[in-house]
């Protein structure tokens, strides 16, 4: 029966349901409860940002080169010394066990059999030395400093002897952003284990039966299993935003980051030149243009917008990588003519994961891979190595800073 089950949804995942990521999108709808869906979903505030990091792609036109045979097209790359089968780079979603069992294990998975690095959030349900036993691929870990100093310490010792190989530090953070899905939706109670402030939420859990028992089946709410708290043990999932409050990180935190790590360091959460540059000072070995996928601070300028500023104050003394809005495999494409070498995305694999685990995540990948050879082919390029502004137009006030 369950087996069935099984089968039945990854059949469900195949054209002609599944062609793109936004179809993705309404698997994960289907199955999970609002509060979890919008989670993924949902942006800060009026969601401006979030919405305009994906239309900023619409204002990039491509100008192709036809009449040129690419027979097989070269999607490789190096990000860090490391060579990737592709551009792409899975980010760091907190708190994905909430979204299939072992959700986080279930991504690196999808990740390493595709030879792609994962990242693995700080807030997340797994422990990080399963996540990185569960990835054939390189893997990242994503730091925040909730739970104070020691405790980040002892995740950088533990991410260290994991083998994950780079550390990304995210700095745009000072306090959560304003989710007011997340407020509508109760996730607040639902997350006090209170029976009381629970109840008038919680008819859109029973609505999601079959999520309902995978939740409970894998041990109902998880504690933040990397977030290790001296004399206390792993965070409770309800004290996380008080954490974050208390937990703000600054460029003088990055010595002492730098020095325990002893690795490379990935800044992300770049939104201007001048912070580029200060990521170079910092002596970070990449950055990531990001705005933490429009869920922190609203009205800031779309990723793909400001690129061409980082990429400009910055030159080649750091690779610059970027996230938000990549839903198709030409939005990679166009990140890679504006000067990224690389991107991560984000909600595109977690519609993955909430959908149907890891092989959401493995179709969430497959799209990607097939839609940048398809893109490159009919752009009349060889590789990725040769894309460049010559391959699209960009609205003129982008180069303008
Ligand atoms: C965590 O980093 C989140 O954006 O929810």
């Amino acid at each position: 029966m369950f087996r069935f089950a099984q089968h039945d949804r990854i059949r469900s995942l195949e054209p002609p349901r599944v062609l793109n990521i936004e179809d993705l999108r309404r698997a994960a709808q289907r199955r999970l409860p609002r509060v979890v869906f919008d989670y993924i979903d949902g942006g800060a505030e009026d969601e401006w940002t979030l919405r305009e990091n994906s239309l900023a792609f619409e204002a990039v036109t491509f100008r192709p080169r036809c009449a040129v045979a690419t027979p097989a097209c070269d999607l490789r790359t190096t990000v860090l010394g490391t060579s990737l089968p592709m551009p792409l780079i899975l980010a760091p979603v907190g708190s994905c066990r909430l979204m299939y069992p072992r959700g986080e294990e279930a991504a690196a998975r999808a990740a390493g059999a595709a030879g792609i690095i994962y990242t693995l959030s700080t807030l997340s349900g797994c422990r990080l030395e399963d996540v990185a036993a569960a990835s054939k691929a390189p893997v990242w870990y994503q730091l925040y400093l909730v739970g104070g100093c020691d405790c980040a310490l002892a995740a950088i010792e533990r991410a260290r002897k994991a083998g994950f190989s780079a550390l990304v530090v995210t700095i745009d953070t000072a306090v959560a952003g304003m989710r007011e899905r997340d407020i509508r939706n109760g996730a607040k109670e639902l997350l006090s284990g209170k029976l009381g402030a629970m109840l008038p939420f919680v008819n859109q859990l029973l609505t999601k039966p079959r999520w309902l028992a995978a939740f409970l089946a894998d041990g109902g709410l998880m504690k933040f299993e990397n977030v290790v708290i001296p004399g206390k043990g792993p965070m409770l999932y309800a004290d996380v935003t008080a954490a974050l409050e208390q937990s703000v990180v600054t460029w003088d935190d990055l010595t002492w980051i730098r020095q325990a790590w002893n690795g490379p360091v990935v800044i992300k959460g770049i939104h201007t030149g001048d912070d580029a540059r200060r990521a170079v000072d910092a002596g970070a070995n990449a950055l990531v243009v990001s705005n933490h996928g429009g869920r922190q601070l609203d009205d800031v300028a779309p990723t793909l917008r400001v690129l061409p500023e980082v990429v400009a104050s910055v030159g080649d003394r750091i690779e610059v990588l970027l996230d938000g809005g990549i839903r198709r495999g030409s939005d990679i494409v166009k990140a890679l003519c504006l000067g990224a070498r690389a991107v991560m995305a984000g909600r595109a694999y977690a519609y993955g994961v909430g959908a149907a685990g890891t092989a959401g995540v493995a179709r969430a990948i497959d799209i990607l891979r097939t839609d940048l050879i398809r893109t490159l082919k009919l752009l009349g390029c060889a590789s990725v190595e040769k894309l460049g502004q010559s391959f699209v137009d960009i609205p003129q006030e982008w180069l303008r800073k």
